[in-house]
C-alpha cells in the first residue's frame, strides 16, 4: 500500500458532476457485465441494460451471434425496448410506427416509405455496440478502450477450474443501496469489517487469512480460507454439493472486483456473482447471482437455500454499512480517513479509478 494512503475526498461520493465524467471516463469506456450466456441461449432472447446512459439491446441473432445494438429506433429514435429480458419473436418491432428489425439489426419493413425519395432500408440499420463473452459472463460495451480479451488479458485462465461457462444461475436477487457504487467496491474489497458485520462469516472464515494475488490495476483480489470447521460458506458451514474446483480449492473463497461492474466470489461448491450498476452519485443497484453445476441442480435434493439465505444476510449486513458510510462521507465533518494494513486493494481500487478518470 503506498504510504500515508487515505480514503477518498468526499466530492468524490457525492457530485453529480463526478458521475456524470464518471460515465464518460469509464462507464462508456469499459466492459460492462450484462447478462450470463444462459439468459441469451436461444436465437431472439434478449436483455436490455444501461450503460452511461445509454439503453442497450442484448440478443443472439438466427446465426447465432451475439449482437448489441442501441434500444433506439432509426426512424423518430424511439425507445424500442422497455422490457428487461425477454424472447423478440424473430424480429425487433418499434412500439411507434412498427418499423420492424431482423435480429442481425437490418431493417426489415418500414411503413409507407415506398415513395420517399432517396430512401434505402439498408442505410437504416441498428445502430451497433459490443458485446463480447468472457467465461459465460456476457459483456457489452458502448466504446471500449480494448478488445474484451485484451482487457481481460489478466484473467485468462484464472477461473478455468471452476468451468463457469457450464454453471447455471439457481437463485438471484436485486438490491438498491443508498450508496456510491465505490462504496460498494471498496466495501467487497477488505475483511477489516468482517468480524464486526459479519459474525456469521467470521465464524467460517477468519477476516485475517486473506492472500491477495491481483494487487495493481482493474482486477483485484485473491483468496481467503475457510476454518477447519467449515466446508463452504453457507447457513450452516457445511455443504453436501460435491467441489467444483478441485482439492487444492477445498478450503478457499476467491473475491475478485471486476472493475467497474462486478464482483466474483468462487466458492468451493459454487460461485457468486454481483452485478454493480451506479443510478445516481448515492444510489446502486446491485444484483446478486448463485451459480451451480447443473448436474449438481438436476439431483432431486438440491436446495440452494444455505448458500443463498447466508450470503443474502451477508450482502444487506454491507448495503446498511455502506448506507451509513455514505450518510457519513455526506457531513462537513467527514475528511479522508486513513486505510488499516487491511485495506491495500482499497487504495489499489482508488488509484487505478483515479488514472482512469483523468
Ligand atoms: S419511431 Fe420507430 S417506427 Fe417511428
Ligand atoms: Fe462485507
Amino acid at each position: 500500500m503506498a504510504p500515508g494512503a487515505r480514503t477518498l475526498a468526499a466530492e468524490w461520493y457525492l457530485s453529480a458532476e463526478i458521475r456524470a465524467r464518471e460515465d464518460d471516463r469509464i462507464f462508456s469506456r469499459s466492459w460492462i457485465y450484462a447478462a450470463r450466456e444462459e439468459d441469451l441461449a436461444q436465437a431472439g432472447s434478449f436483455v436490455t441494460c444501461e450503460i452511461a446512459g445509454e439503453s442497450l439491446i442484448v440478443t443472439r441473432d438466427r446465426a447465432g451471434t451475439l449482437r448489441a445494438f442501441y434500444n433506439v429506433c432509426r426512424h423518430r429514435g424511439t425507445r424500442l425496448c422497455t422490457k428487461e429480458r425477454g424472447t423478440f419473436k424473430g424480429t425487433i418491432q418499434c412500439p411507434y410506427h412498427a418499423w420492424t428489425y431482423g435480429l442481425d439489426g437490418k431493417l426489415r419493413a418500414a411503413r409507407n416509405m415506398d415513395g420517399i425519395e432517396g430512401f434505402d432500408p439498408a442505410e437504416y440499420p441498428l445502430r451497433e455496440a459490443r458485446v463480447a463473452s468472457f467465461e459465460g459472463f456476457v459483456f457489452a460495451a458502448v466504446d471500449p478502450r480494448k478488445s474484451l480479451d485484451d482487457a481481460f488479458s489478466p484473467l485468462a485462465g484464472r477461473f478455468s477450474a471452476w468451468r463457469l461457462p457450464e454453471l447455471r444461475r439457481a437463485a438471484s436477487i436485486a438490491y438498491d443501496a443508498a450508496c456510491n457504487w465505490k462504496l460498494v467496491f471498496q466495501n467487497y474489497s477488505e475483511c477489516y469489517h468482517c468480524p464486526v458485520i459479519h459474525p456469521q462469516l467470521e465464524r467460517l472464515s477468519s477476516s485475517d487469512s486473506g492472500h491477495n494475488d491481483l494487487l495493481e490495476g482493474p482486477f483485484l483480489g485473491g483468496y481467503s480460507e475457510l476454518r477447519d470447521s467449515a466446508t463452504t460458506l453457507s447457513a450452516n458451514g457445511k455443504t453436501r454439493r460435491p467441489l467444483l474446483a478441485g482439492e487444492e480449492n477445498r478450503s478457499r473463497v476467491y473475491y475478485y472486483t471486476i472493475f467497474p461492474s462486478m464482483l466474483l466470489s468462487l466458492h468451493p461448491d459454487y460461485v457468486m456473482v454481483h452485478s454493480v450498476q451506479p443510478l445516481d452519485a448515492g444510489h446502486t443497484r446491485i444484483t446478486c447471482d448463485w451459480l451451480f453445476d447443473p448436474q449438481t441442480m438436476r439431483m432431486p435434493d438440491f436446495d440452494c437455500s444455505d448458500a443463498v439465505e447466508f450470503w443474502d444476510l451477508t450482502n444487506r449486513q454491507d448495503w446498511a454499512v455502506n448506507e451509513l458510510t455514505q450518510r457519513g462521507v455526506a457531513s462537513r465533518a467527514y475528511a479522508p480517513g486513513p486505510y488499516s494494513q487491511q485495506e491495500g486493494l482499497l487504495d489499489a481500487f482508488d488509484r487505478h479509478y483515479k488514472q482512469v478518470m483523468q
